[in-house]
C-alpha cells in the first residue's frame, strides 16, 4: 500500500510510520531522517539543508524533490511506502503526481499544539537508526539509552521549544493546505485521525480506517 501521512511536527507520524511499514509492508521514507543522515554525513546536501532545519524552516522544493525521486524508485519501495513528512509544499504533492506516484491513501493526523510541544519536549532520538522515544510516553527500558544497542539518545537540535513553534507556523501556513488538496481528490481515501490517544490507540485507529 502506498500511504502519504500528514500532520504537524511531533505529532506522531514517525512513530505511526514505523507500525505502518510493519503492518502493511513496503518502506517507511522520513524526509526528515534522510535529511538528517546527510547531515551527518556532512553532505553537499546536508550542508545546504542545515541552515533551514535549524531554522524550523523548510528545504528548498528543488533538493527534497530531488532526493525523493531517487529514493522512492530504490526496491523497497516496490511493494509500497508510507511518506513520513513528504511531500510538504503543494509543488512536492504535485511532483510526486507528475512522476506518476499515486497513493492509495492519505492519513492526516491532528493534535492541538500545546499537545504537541509535550511530545516534543520529551522525545528523545538514537541517531544512527532513528528510533524514537519519549521520556514518559514511549520510554526506553533503560532511561536515555537506545534499547537495540545501548547507545546514546539525544535531543534533536531542532527540538527547541522556539524552533518548534517556528515549524508548527510553517506547517499551518505550507503543509495545511495539502488536506485540502488531498480531499478534493475523488477515489483517493482521506482519513482524519485525532492523535491525542496513546500510542497503541492511535494506531489501531489508522490501521481500521485503513481497512488493515
Ligand atoms: P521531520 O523530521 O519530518 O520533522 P516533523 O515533521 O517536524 O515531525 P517530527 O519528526 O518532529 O514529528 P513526528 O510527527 O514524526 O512525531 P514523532 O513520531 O517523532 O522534519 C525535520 C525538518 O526537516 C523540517 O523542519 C524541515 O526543515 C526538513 N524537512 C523534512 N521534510 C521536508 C520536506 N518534505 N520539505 C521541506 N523540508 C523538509 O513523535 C513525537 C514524540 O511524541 C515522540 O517522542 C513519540 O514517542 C511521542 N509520541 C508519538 N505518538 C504519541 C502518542 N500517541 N501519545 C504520546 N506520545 C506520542
Amino acid at each position: 500500500m502506498k500511504i502519504i501521512l500528514l500532520g504537524p511536527p511531533g505529532v506522531g507520524k514517525g512513530t505511526q510510520a514505523v507500525r505502518l511499514a510493519a503492518r502493511f509492508g513496503g518502506a517507511h521514507l522520513s524526509t526528515g531522517d534522510m535529511l538528517r543522515a546527510e547531515l551527518k554525513n556532512s553532505t553537499p546536501l546536508g550542508a545546504r539543508a542545515k541552515e533551514f532545519m535549524d531554522a524550523g524552516e523548510l528545504v528548498p522544493d528543488d533538493l527534497i524533490i530531488d532526493m525523493m525521486k531517487a529514493r522512492i524508485v530504490q526496491p523497497d519501495c516496490e511493494k509500497g511506502f508510507v511518506l513520513d513528512g513528504f511531500p510538504r509544499t503543494l509543488a512536492q504533492a504535485e511532483a510526486l503526481a507528475e512522476a506518476g506516484i499515486a497513493p492509495d491513501a492519505v492519513v492526516d493526523l491532528d493534535l492541538d499544539d500545546d499537545a504537541i510541544v509535550a511530545r516534543i519536549a520529551g522525545r528523545r532520538v538514537h541517531p544512527a537508526s532513528g528510533r524514537v522515544y519519549h521520556i514518559q510516553f514511549s520510554p526506553p527500558k533503560q532511561a536515555d539509552v537506545d534499547d537495540e544497542t545501548g547507545e546514546p539518545l539525544v535531543q534533536r537540535d531542532d527540538d527547541r521549544e522556539e524552533t518548534v513553534r517556528a515549524r508548527l507556523e510553517v506547517y499551518r501556513k505550507q503543509t495545511a493546505p495539502l488536506a485540502a488538496h488531498y480531499q478534493a481528490q475523488s477515489g483517493l481515501p482521506y482519513h482524519h485521525i485525532e492523535a491525542s490517544a496513546p500510542i497503541d490507540e492511535v494506531t489501531e485507529s489508522v490501521i481500521n480506517a485503513l481497512g488493515g
